[in-house]
């Protein structure tokens, strides 16, 4: 097993306030309902940003948050690295964004964009600059709008996500305590079952675009749903693999949180109970990027992880992109 080099001192997240169950669904006009939703997926309700909020106002309360647990001021922190799907605008970075609203004068900012796995994809890259001695303090960012990305219209995607953000800072470790080992991994040929048609450089926002609804998130859940679960569990058993763990030396799992069933089943094969696997898809959806800084930061603050515990984080998204890490708390 690697000696730990670098460690997340501080996590952080934000939530917008607005709260909408299931139920509301309905109200608009579309075909669905609770229990449709909550079978499927183990969704009972999503928060909503409100006309105020945007990435960067959300990133930076959770960035202050994480920041204030590590004990670091903004003024301090080498590198921003955001994760995110949904950016604010497509020029520049939603991370420059945040370095201005934080104040972080002397960081390098930048986006990485790997959809659900970026806050993994995220900690293994600013884990690197770290070893390399490139940067001393780094704050790792994953948030997310995607209700402003999905349609409306369209039951199959638009009932499943949700709006929120999650930070970590990452410092040199010197006890012990830290990343153990990391996995990562992307599948380009299956783009098409989880993406963003039009809008982009290679079919620009125009007339036809609006009318067709093209430039919101379109998915193929059922295959989605399968390769979710065969990457997942690819990238516990290499994360796993690289500690020289299995999964029973495992404290608590922070999965992705995209369908509880596909969290079962990734904990299912990693050998991993379901009472040490943190779970809160019902309360925020799928938050992509934001969902594991999220899932973490909820179970440090309620104590479910504790000094000395072994953590394993997974995330699966659109690319398909896949990550894993073991961290030692
Ligand atoms: O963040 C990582 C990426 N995303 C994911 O990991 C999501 C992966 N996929 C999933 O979680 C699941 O595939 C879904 C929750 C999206 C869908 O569950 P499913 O069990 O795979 O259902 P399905 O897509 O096969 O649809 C079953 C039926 C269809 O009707 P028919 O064709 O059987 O008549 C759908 O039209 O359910 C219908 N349906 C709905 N019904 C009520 C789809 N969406 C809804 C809805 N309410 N919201």
């Amino acid at each position: 097993m690697k000696r730990p080099i670098a460690h997340l001192v501080g996590v952080g997240m934000y939530a917008p306030p607005r709260v909408m169950t299931n139920d509301e669904f309905a109200t608009m006009g579309l075909e669905t309902t609770d229990e449709w939703i909550y079978k499927r997926t183990g969704i009972t309700q999503r928060h909503v940003a409100g006309p105020q909020e945007t990435n960067c106002s959300m990133a930076a309360a959770a960035s202050r948050m994480a920041m204030k647990r590590a004990g670091v001021a903004a003024a301090e922190v080498d590198v921003i690295v955001l994760g995110t799907a949904s950016p604010d605008r497509l020029l520049p970075s939603t991370a420059v964004d945040l370095q201005a609203e934080l104040g972080a004068s002397k960081a390098a900012a930048f986006d990485v964009m790997a959809a659900c796995s970026s806050f993994l994809y995220g900690l293994i890259v600013a884990e690197g600059l770290i070893v390399s001695g490139n940067a001393d303090i780094i704050l790792v960012v994953g948030t997310e709008m995607l209700t402003s990305i999905v349609d409306w219209q369209d039951r199959s995607t638009c009932v499943l996500f949700g709006d929120g953000a999650g930070a970590a800072v990452l410092k040199r470790s010197s006890n012990g305590k830290g990343i153990l080992s990391s996995f990562m991994r992307s599948d380009g040929k299956l783009a098409e079952l989880l993406y963003r048609p039009s809008g982009g450089a290679a079919h620009p926002f125009d007339a036809k675009v609006l009318q067709d609804r093209s430039f919101y998130v379109k998915m193929q859940g059922r295959e989605v749903f399968k390769h979710a679960v065969r990457s997942m569990s690819e990238a516990a058993d290499r994360a796993l693999a690289g500690a020289q763990l299995r999964g029973a030396d495992i404290d608590v799992m922070i999965p992705h949180q995209a369908n509880v069933r596909i969290i079962e089943a990734t904990a299912r094969h990693a050998g991993i109970p379901m009472d040490k696997v943190f779970v809160n898809v019902d309360r925020y959806g799928n938050t992509s990027s934001a969902s594991v800084p999220i899932a973490l930061e909820e179970a440090i603050s309620s104590g479910r992880i504790t000094e000395g515990m072994t953590v394993l984080l997974v995330a699966f998204g659109a690319g398909f992109t896949w990550a894993s890490l073991v961290i030692r708390f």
